[in-house]
Order: structure tokens, then C-alpha cells, then sequence
């Protein structure tokens, strides 16, 4: 049993300017997986279930704050990024300081709650713990110095490191658990005397161990939650490792993807049994999929439920819409905001729906517009249908009740109503409402003239 770290302080450092990602966006606001790097750190400070989470902002601190803002998280500004020390510092009038700080990266966006919770079990309030992890390439990162005896006396960044020290595999991940205690005064007394002329937290190390504080490190059980963002190729790395990780979480669970390397998800996915997602498939926000639901090459499902049985074709984009039950989508449809298809719906090839609500069995097969609409029960939409629910300046809806057959190209110029049962003929524009049971048609007249001579290509000289 993990022991309950509600009792820590937690420290977010995302002031610095991220200058290497050659971007004006702050870069803890770069995304990752569809949100915010910084989004993804939060969310594991969350995940230990305390209530004191100060993040250091600076560097657009307006947008980080207007992005991430929440009751729970409490902003303190960093005017200059003179470095980690000096952040940390800014941060120090806002902690318990009975009891320790977790320090963590705004750019360190993967590291697993289980991991914090070893070092905070290893560190306790009185020692001094550090997330180390061992690279192939360690270029960049502030590298471990241990004595003979393997312990840690020092944390010497890569710019201030002389050749013996860049060789060195083991590296800083940024994380690290202090006693706040002792805070005040080891910030206090750091100096800015390196390459950078920054306040380095590493060189906190040697002033803990000069006043009896042990340094301990501690390993992650993959690399990957170690890795911080610096630049755009970094980001891209971890991209792939988040959704690498999402693709074998699925997996485990039972769903079936055809490729998985080739799937997406940007939020949070939950699938009943025997899903099947074919490749390139994004999911962003929350997207739920019932059992044996099968999605087609190639589709983007956003902030959707999806009932059991569903098949979506390839080449279908479904954002903020409710299935019911075997409905079969696409190829080629785009379901939009407020759409609700009741169970056996079928809409297909350039199809698009919008704030719509179909009854159950109703049909949209081919080259239709459905916007702000009513559809009944085993309503059949005939191609080319589409509802003008726009008179330039208000949007007005269309009821089409039970069991109505559109035929192909009609247009309903809302608001109108269709009674149950009518007939509305093909090619028909329907201004007014329609009663029960009724043909609806727009007379009209078939000209043919015979013998007519299409005009020829004139003949170039
Ligand atoms: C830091 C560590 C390095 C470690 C690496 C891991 C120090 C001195 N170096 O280096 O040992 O290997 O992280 O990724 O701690 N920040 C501020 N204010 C500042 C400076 C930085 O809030 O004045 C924030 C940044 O926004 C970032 C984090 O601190 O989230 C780390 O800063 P960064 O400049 O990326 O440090 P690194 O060079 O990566
Ligand atoms: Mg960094």
C-alpha cells in the first residue's frame, strides 16, 4: 500500500522560454496528445491526490494561465527566469513547509504517479531524492556525478561540464523532492557562477550534503517518464511514446487495432468488447465505443458516444454526435455538434448532419445536408435533400415526422413541418407545412424538342 502523499507540496516549473523550440507559443502550452504539455504534468500532480500545487509561470504567463487555470492550482509569477533555484524560490512563500516539495518540469510531460510516489517513499521529509535514468545519449541534460562509494555529491549540467563529466550516462531528470525546511536558506545561499549565470536547484545537492542531508536517486521503470521537452524533435519522440503506450493500453484491454502504430488518441478512449479500430484513426476528447463496434480506415471521432454494434466507414468524421445501437455511418460522412442518431440510422457518402436528431431505421444515404432538423422513425432522406435551416440571419428547424419518404433533391426551406406518412416528390422545394398522408410535389413541365443539334467545337485555324 502506497502511503498517502496528500501531505507534500508540489512545484511546477513552466516559466522558462523554451528557446530551442523556435516558437512564440509558450512552450509548456506546446500540445501533447491534444493538450497541453503542462496539462499532462498537472494531471499526475492530481493523480497523488494533493491539494497544493504551485506552478511557476513567466514566459507567457497570461496564456499558460488562461489555458490551464483551475481552482485547485495556485500561479506564482517568475518575473526573470534566472533558473530552477530562482523559481523554486518564488514558489517558497506559498508551501507547508512541514512538509517536503516535489519539484517537477512543466516539460517533463510522462512521468507516472506510481514513480513519484516511490520517491516520495524513498526521500521522506528529510533526505534529499532525485529521479535519475541512465541514457545512451545523455547530450543536453545535467549528468549525475556519484563519488567511489556510488553516492550522489553532485548535479553538473551539460554546459558546465568538463569532458570526463559529459561522459557520464546517468542524468537529472528535473524531479526531485526536497525537505522545504532547509529550502529557504540552500536557495539562498546559490550562486549563478556557471556558464548560464542562472540559479541552478541542481547545485541545491552539494549544499544538502554539506549540511548532512543524504541524496538519494531513484530510477523510473521506463525511460520514457524521465524525458523532458527542450525542442520540437523531443516533443515528437514523446508523442509517439504517449500513443504507443495508449495503443497497448487498448490492446490489453481486448480491442483490436489493425495497426498499432497508426492510431491516435487525444483524450480519453473507452471501448466495450471486440472493438476493432482499422489505421489512422484519431480520437480527441472524450470518445466512448460500445461493444463490437468496428471503425473504418481513416476516420476522426471527437467528444462522441458510440453504441454497440456501430460500423464506421472509412473516411468519416463525427465530431460531438450520440449513436444509438447498429447504426452504420459513411463512407464519407460528417456528423456535427448536437447530432443524435437513434439506433439502425443509417447516413452515408457525403452526408453531413448538424444539431439533428434521426428516430430509429431512418435513412440518409447519399448527398445530403441535414441541419437543425426533427427526423422521425424509418424516415427515408433521398439524395440531394437539404434542409434550409438558414435565412441569412436566424436558423429555423425542419420536422420530418414518421415514416415521411423525401425524394431525391428536395429542399425544405425551414421552418417547416412534414406530416407522418407524406410523400414529398422528387424534386420538390417545400415552403409550406405538410399534412399527413399528402403527395407533395411542385408542378412542373417536361419540355423535350426534338431533333435538337448540340452546339459543335469550333475549329481552330
Ligand atoms: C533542467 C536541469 C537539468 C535536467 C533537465 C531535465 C537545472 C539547472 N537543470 O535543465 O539538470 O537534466 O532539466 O529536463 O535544473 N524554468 C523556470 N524558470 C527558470 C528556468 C527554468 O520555470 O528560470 C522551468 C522551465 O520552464 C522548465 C524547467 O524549469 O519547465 C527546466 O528548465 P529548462 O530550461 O528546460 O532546463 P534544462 O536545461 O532542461
Ligand atoms: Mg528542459
Amino acid at each position: 500500500m502506497s502511503p498517502d502523499i496528500d501531505a507534500v507540496n508540489i512545484i511546477i516549473l513552466a516559466a522558462g522560454i523554451g528557446k530551442r523550440m523556435n516558437s512564440a507559443r509558450p512552450k509548456v502550452l506546446h500540445p501533447l496528445a491534444g493538450r497541453p504539455m503542462l496539462s499532462h504534468v498537472i494531471a499526475t500532480a492530481r493523480a497523488l491526490a494533493t491539494s497544493r500545487i504551485i506552478v511557476v509561470v513567466g514566459h507567457g504567463a497570461d496564456a499558460v494561465c488562461t489555458a490551464i487555470g483551475a481552482p485547485d492550482i495556485k500561479f506564482v509569477m517568475q518575473t526573470e527566469q534566472q533558473g530552477t533555484g530562482h523559481a523554486v524560490q518564488q514558489a517558497l512563500p506559498f508551501i507547508d513547509p512541514t512538509l517536503p516539495t516535489l519539484v517537477l518540469c512543466g516539460d517533463v510531460p510522462l512521468t507516472r504517479a506510481s514513480t513519484l510516489r516511490r520517491l516520495f517513499e524513498v526521500a521522506a521529509n528529510d533526505h534529499y531524492g532525485v529521479l535519475t535514468v541512465t541514457l545512451d545519449n545523455p547530450c543536453g541534460y545535467g549528468r549525475i556525478v556519484r563519488d567511489c562509494t556510488g553516492r550522489i555529491v553532485r548535479i553538473i549540467e551539460q554546459k558546465d561540464a568538463n569532458s570526463w563529466q559529459q561522459e557520464i550516462c546517468e542524468i537529472n531528470t528535473g524531479i526531485a523532492i526536497l525537505p522545504s525546511w532547509r529550502l529557504e536558506s540552500w536557495l539562498g545561499s546559490l550562486k549563478n557562477d556557471n556558464i548560464q549565470r542562472e540559479f541552478y536547484l541542481t547545485d541545491v545537492v552539494e549544499l544538502a550534503i554539506h549540511d548532512g542531508v543524504e541524496v538519494i536517486g531513484v530510477q523510473p521503470d521506463d525511460i520514457w517518464e524521465a524525458l523532458g521537452v527542450n525542442n520540437r524533435r523531443q516533443l515528437a519522440d514523446l508523442e509517439r511514446i504517449y500513443q504507443r503506450n495508449e495503443a497497448l493500453r487498448l490492446l490489453d484491454a481486448g480491442v483490436t487495432l489493425v495497426d498499432p502504430s497508426r492510431i491516435d488518441v487525444r483524450g480519453t478512449l473507452e471501448c466495450g468488447s471486440e472493438v476493432l479500430i482499422d489505421v489512422n484513426c484519431v480520437f480527441e476528447g472524450r470518445v466512448v465505443l460500445g461493444n463490437c463496434v468496428i471503425i473504418e480506415p481513416n476516420c476522426i471521432i471527437r467528444e462522441t458516444t458510440i453504441g454497440s454494434g456501430v460500423r464506421v466507414n472509412a473516411f468519416t468524421y463525427v465530431d460531438g454526435a450520440c449513436l444509438g445501437e447498429n447504426v452504420v455511418l459513411g463512407p464519407y460522412t460528417r456528423l456535427r455538434s448536437g447530432t443524435i442518431l437513434s439506433r439502425n440510422v443509417h447516413v452515408g457518402n457525403f452526408v453531413e448532419v448538424k444539431n439533428s436528431v434521426l428516430g430509429h431505421c431512418a435513412k440518409a444515404n447519399h448527398l445530403s445536408y441535414i441541419g437543425d432538423a426533427d427526423i422521425g422513425a424509418r424516415v427515408n432522406i433521398g439524395a440531394g435533400t437539404i434542409t434550409c435551416n438558414y435565412d441569412g440571419i436566424n436558423k429555423h428547424r425542419t420536422v420530418i415526422c414518421d415514416d415521411v419518404f423525401v425524394g431525391s433533391d428536395t429542399q425544405l426551406v425551414a421552418p417547416v413541418i412534414v406530416g407522418p406518412g407524406a410523400t414529398l416528390a422528387a424534386g420538390t422545394t417545400v415552403w409550406h407545412n405538410v399534412p399527413a398522408r399528402a403527395l407533395v410535389l411542385n408542378e412542373k413541365t417536361q419540355v423535350a424538342k426534338p431533333e435538337y443539334t448540340r452546339p459543335a467545337k469550333k475549329s481552330l485555324k
